[in-house]
C-alpha cells in the first residue's frame, strides 16, 4: 500500500510544496485539499483558520488512509497546528518563514508573505530567535497571492503591478523569503521586478525532507516496492468558477479532476 501524504492550502500555493515532496516521494499517493470557499487565508481570523482546517482535514482523513498531513500554508501554519496535532494521531508537518537559511545568507531580509502571517507573534518569534542581528522588512500582500492563483490558470503577471507592490524594497533586500507557498510560482516575476541579483528562499525542500523523515521513521518508505505512480486526488471546498482552467493546472500535476467537498464559508 502506498504511503497517503494529504497536502493542503487555502488555494493552489501547496502544489508548490507538492512539487517538492514529490520529487523526494515520487510514489506516494497524494490527496490534495485547498479551501476555495474561503479564500484568501491572509484575510481570515485565527478561529476561522482554526475551525475551516480541522474540519476539511478531519473530513478527508476519515476518507482516505492518511499516513501525514502537510498544512502548505504558512498562514494557516501559524496558527492551526497545535489543534491539528491534538486531534489526528498522524503527524501533521507545517511551512513557516524560512527565515533561519536566510539569516545566515545576509542581514538586509525581506519578508514576504500575507498580510496576516506579518502580523502574527510565531513571525516575531521567529526572527527574535532565528535573525536577532538582520534588518529584516516585512510586507504582506493579498494582491500576490491572487497573481500567482491568476498564473496558474494561465493569466499572465503584471510585472508594472508587481515591481509597484515591491517598490518599498527597491535595492533595500537582497534577500527574500517567501513565507507564503503561492510565492514560489511568481519567483521569475519577482526576479524581473527586483532584479537577477536578489536571492529568494522559501520552505518547499526543508518541508518534502522532513515529510520522507517523519515516513521513515514510522516505519514508511516511499513504497518503492510498488514502483507504480498514483494519480492524485484532489478536493475543493467549493464549487469552482475556474474549474476547467484548475483541472488542466491539476492534470499536468498526475491529479484527477477536482471533486467538491460542499463546505461553503458561512
Ligand atoms: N498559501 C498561503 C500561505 O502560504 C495562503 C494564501 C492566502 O490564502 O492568503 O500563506
Amino acid at each position: 500500500m502506498p504511503k497517503h501524504i494529504l497536502i493542503f492550502d487555502s488555494g493552489i500555493g501547496g502544489l508548490s510544496v507538492y512539487k517538492d515532496i514529490k520529487y523526494q516521494l515520487p510514489l506516494a499517493k497524494y490527496i490534495y485539499a485547498f479551501d476555495n470557499a474561503a479564500f484568501p487565508y491572509g484575510e481570515l481570523t485565527e478561529s476561522v483558520l482554526i475551525e475551516r482546517t480541522t474540519h476539511i482535514i478531519s473530513k478527508l482523513c476519515s476518507k482516505f488512509p492518511i499516513d501525514i498531513v502537510v498544512i502548505a500554508c504558512n498562514t494557516a501554519s501559524t496558527v492551526v497546528l497545535p489543534s491539528l496535532r491534538d486531534k489526528l494521531d498522524i503527524p501533521v508537518v507545517g511551512v513557516v518563514p524560512a527565515i533561519k537559511p536566510a539569516a545566515l545568507v545576509s542581514n538586509k531580509i525581506g519578508l514576504l508573505a500575507t498580510p496576516a502571517t506579518v502580523k502574527r507573534s510565531y513571525t516575531y518569534d521567529l526572527i527574535k530567535s532565528f535573525a536577532p542581528i538582520s534588518d529584516v522588512q516585512l510586507l504582506g500582500s493579498t494582491r500576490l497571492v491572487e497573481m500567482a492563483e491568476e498564473k496558474m490558470i494561465g493569466i499572465d503577471v503584471d510585472i508594472t503591478e508587481l515591481k509597484e507592490i515591491l517598490s518599498p524594497w527597491q535595492n533595500k533586500v537582497d534577500t527574500i523569503v517567501l513565507g507564503c507557498t503561492h510565492f514560489p510560482f511568481l519567483k521569475n516575476e519577482i526576479k524581473k521586478a527586483l532584479g537577477n541579483k536578489i536571492l529568494l528562499i522559501d520552505s518547499g525542500e526543508a518541508i518534502a525532507r522532513r515529510v520522507k523523515q517523519l515516513l521513515n521513521e514510522n516505519g514508511n518508505g516511499d513504497g518503492v516496492e510498488s514502483a507504480v505512480l498514483f494519480e492524485g486526488e484532489v478536493f475543493c471546498s467549493a464549487p469552482s468558477i475556474k474549474e476547467e482552467a484548475l483541472n488542466h493546472t491539476f492534470k499536468e500535476l498526475n491529479f484527477s479532476s477536482l471533486q467538491c467537498l460542499g463546505y461553503p464559508k458561512f
